[in-house]
This record gives C-alpha cells, structure tokens and sequence, in this order.
C-alpha cells in the first residue's frame, strides 16, 4: 500500500465519489498485515482474554483470528468483501473460535465500535485520519488503538514501534514498518470546581481551567484566588495527573464522565481531591 500522492489523491476522489453516491468509501486494497507484525500489534496492545479487538477491514481475519487463538481475546472484524468475510469466518470455525471471534460483511464506517477495548486497522493514511471523530466519539477512554503504518494526525502515541521488514517492500516499496499504539483520552477539557480543602498550611485549590488537544492537556489551577500554570500533564485514558508550578506534591485522579476523583500527595501526606464540571 504505498503511500504516495498518487494513491492519496486517487483514494480522496473514490472516497468522494463513494460519499456521494452513498456507496462504502474504499478504505484501503486488500494488502494483509505479515503475520509477524499482527503478533507485534497485538503485543504492544498487550492484549489478553479480557479484550473485545475489533479489526476495521479485516482482510482475511488474520488480526482477530490471531487475537482470539493466540491471546485469547473475543472479538470481530468488519469487511466489504464478501469473500473475504466468508474465508475469515471458515477459518474461525476451523480453529475452533467461531464462539469468541465473527466477521461481518459491513462498512467500517458505519460499524458501531463502542464494544472495543482494542482497535485495529492497517488502512490509507486518509482514511485513518477520517476516522479520527468516529475513534473519539465512540471508543470508551482507555481502549487501546493500534494502527500498521499510518499515524492519527494531531494524536500522540503512548508508544510506536519501528522495524524492517522484507515482506514490506512487496507492499509499500520500502522495508520500513511502523506500529502505533494510542489510547483513548477522556474528556478534560473546560473548568473544573475542585474540592481540596486546605489544611496543614497548605493552600486551597477551587478550580481547574483546561485546555485539551486529542491526548494532551494544559491549562492553570486556582490556588487561593491565584492562577498557578499546571507543569508536567499527563493524561493517559482515564486517568490524569499535574503538578502546580513551583510547588510541591502532585495530583493525580481517575475521570469518570463530568467527575475527577484522586489524590495530592506531597511528601508523606496523602489528601483525597475530587473535582467536577
Ligand atoms: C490493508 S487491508 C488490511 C487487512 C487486515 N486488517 C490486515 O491487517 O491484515 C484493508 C482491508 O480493508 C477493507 N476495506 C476497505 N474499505 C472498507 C470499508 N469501507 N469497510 C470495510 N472494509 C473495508 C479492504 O477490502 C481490505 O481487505
């Protein structure tokens, strides 16, 4: 699948074209990941039996039937071709998963993914990138992503490895191979009234003022009716911590909708937080 202008522009106007018409949008040819490189997707999922995978253009089953055999995830992948589907689902009954793992003859932009805890795709740069709403807006925080080749633009990965691989250069011209592991950011952004009561001398925090952008965030904490920078933010799914600049002690919390529930721990002493929107 190489990544040229040529085949970005060519997918871009079938994509178009597709739209208008209200036919599926071609995704990606049907280019199978190297089997060596859906164990390595798989690894850096971490993927175990507690994992749903769902695999968006899933070729010939090989990333689901690799979880489920291998890892012994449930899961499903979604196709439009019917051939394809139909040798994924063969093979599952054959191997004897046809209860965990099934394939389905669909659009992947029109499948619901809300099930996932691990997402994968090996699909055109573009389309990735188009489907970057859809990831956000129904994947839970925390579900891992994993993307073959083609990064999410805007997206930090936790993690990305690369690699050269012969069978690649059949398929992208080139023996390099990237593997992207993002995972899915809950919302920060906004204000946030916090509860911290003061105690001990120490000032008390009333409220968090957040800027988010995909997987990162910054943004300022009122301390005592004073706007103080927040220093190292990290968010990672569902859970965030920061520091306030130029003091001691770091927050840290889980985020569950419009709620932040955590703790400051300076030195020895813990203090629960909560904060909400
Ligand atoms: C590069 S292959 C990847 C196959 C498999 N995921 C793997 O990594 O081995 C992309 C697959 O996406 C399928 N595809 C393209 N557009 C699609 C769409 N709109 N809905 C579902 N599948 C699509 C293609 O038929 C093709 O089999």
């Amino acid at each position: 699948m190489k990544s040229t202008a040529l085949s970005f522009l060519a997918a871009a106007t079938f994509a178009c074209s597709a739209l208008a018409e209200d036919k599926p949008v071609n995704a990606g040819p049907y280019v199978p990941s190297p089997q060596s490189v859906v164990t390595d997707m798989l690894k850096l999922a971490g993927v175990s039996e507690k994992d749903f995978v769902i695999d968006l253009g899933s070729g010939d089953g090989r990333i689901v039937l690799t979880a489920a055999k291998v890892f012994g995830a449930r899961g499903f992948g979604v196709e439009i071709q019917d051939k394809l589907v139909k040798l994924s689902n063969e093979a599952a009954q054959k191997e004897g998963i046809a209860d965990r793992v099934k394939f389905i003859t669909q659009d992947l932009f029109k499948t619901d993914i809300s099930q996932a805890t691990v997402l994968t795709m090996y699909l055109l740069p573009n389309t990735v990138n188009m489907l970057k709403d859809k990831l956000l807006g129904e994947l839970r925080p925390g579900t891992r992503i994993i993307s073959h080749d083609y990064p999410l633009a805007g997206w930090i990965p936790e993690q990305y490895v690369q690699m050269d691989l012969e069978d690649k250069v059949a398929i992208s011209g080139v023996t390099t191979t990237l593997i992207y592991l993002y995972v899915v950011p809950a919302k920060v952004d906004g204000s946030w009234n916090v509860k911290l009561p003061a105690s001990g001398g120490k000032a008390a925090v009333t409220r968090l003022d957040l800027k988010q952008q995909v997987t990162r965030f910054s943004g300022s904490a009122l301390v005592d009716g004073k706007s103080v920078p927040l220093e190292d933010a990290k968010l990672k799914g569902d859970q965030i911590s920061f520091k306030l600049a130029g003091r001691n002690g770091t927050f840290s919390g889980t985020i569950k909708d419009s709620t932040i529930s955590g703790t400051f721990a300076a030195g020895s002493t813990k203090t629960s937080w909560t904060a909400s929107k």
